[in-house]
């Protein structure tokens, strides 16, 4: 008796959609001050190259980084939104950054939810001596969401930075005073 035919399964991968060239995403990066915040630095100092879509906020922990933190950039337009908190086991707050992971986690069942991509939010870890992988974090991400598109609930003249910044009230860090006077160029820049 003939073999029946093999079952051909199919790839259900949806088409990707064309990256258009001239959309510069606006990303949110949480950044604890005890790694990924030194591993920009230390980036910085290596003259490594990565883009400069991201807008960093720093965190004592991203343990201190809530639901509601992440879902208030995402809603204020931000086009993607990562944490970057020390390695596993290596939280100066035993357990900070398990606990971003699960609200990372949460947040993306949440946009699934919606309707949204939930690739447009992550969580990295990573430690302060790692300039080259927050480098590469940050350039990987960007790509992922320009491949993504615009988040579809972008509103024109909302900042997202400022929006997570205010969310958060007194656990942002401030901002190195450079860094600070570079994104006040960048926000009046962007008023005008
Ligand atoms: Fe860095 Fe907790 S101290 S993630």
């Amino acid at each position: 008796m003939a073999e029946p035919a093999a079952v051909v399964e199919e790839t259900a991968e949806a088409p990707k959609k064309p990256v258009d060239p001239t959309f510069e995403p606006e990303i949110i990066v949480f950044a604890c001050h005890y790694c990924a915040y030194a591993a920009a630095d230390l980036a910085g100092s290596m003259r490594l190259q990565y883009p400069s879509n991201i807008r960093m906020i720093k965190l004592p922990c991203t343990g201190k980084l809530e639901v509601i933190h992440l879902l208030r950039a995402i809603e204020a337009g931000a086009d993607g939104v990562y944490a970057a908190g020390c390695l596993e086991g290596e939280c100066h707050y035993l357990k900070g950054n398990l606990w971003a992971r699960k609200r990372v986690n949460h947040v993306k069942d949440l946009l699934a939810e919606l309707g949204i991509e939930p690739e447009r939010v992550e969580m990295y870890n990573m430690s302060s001596a790692m300039g080259a992988k927050f480098a590469e974090v940050a350039t990987e991400f960007t790509q992922r969401i320009k491949e993504l598109g615009p988040n579809p609930v972008k509103r024109e003249g909302v900042s997202p930075h400022a929006a997570a910044r205010e969310a958060l009230g007194g656990v942002a860090m401030p901002e190195d005073p450079q860094e600070a006077s570079a994104a006040a160029t960048v926000e009046e820049g962007l008023a005008e």
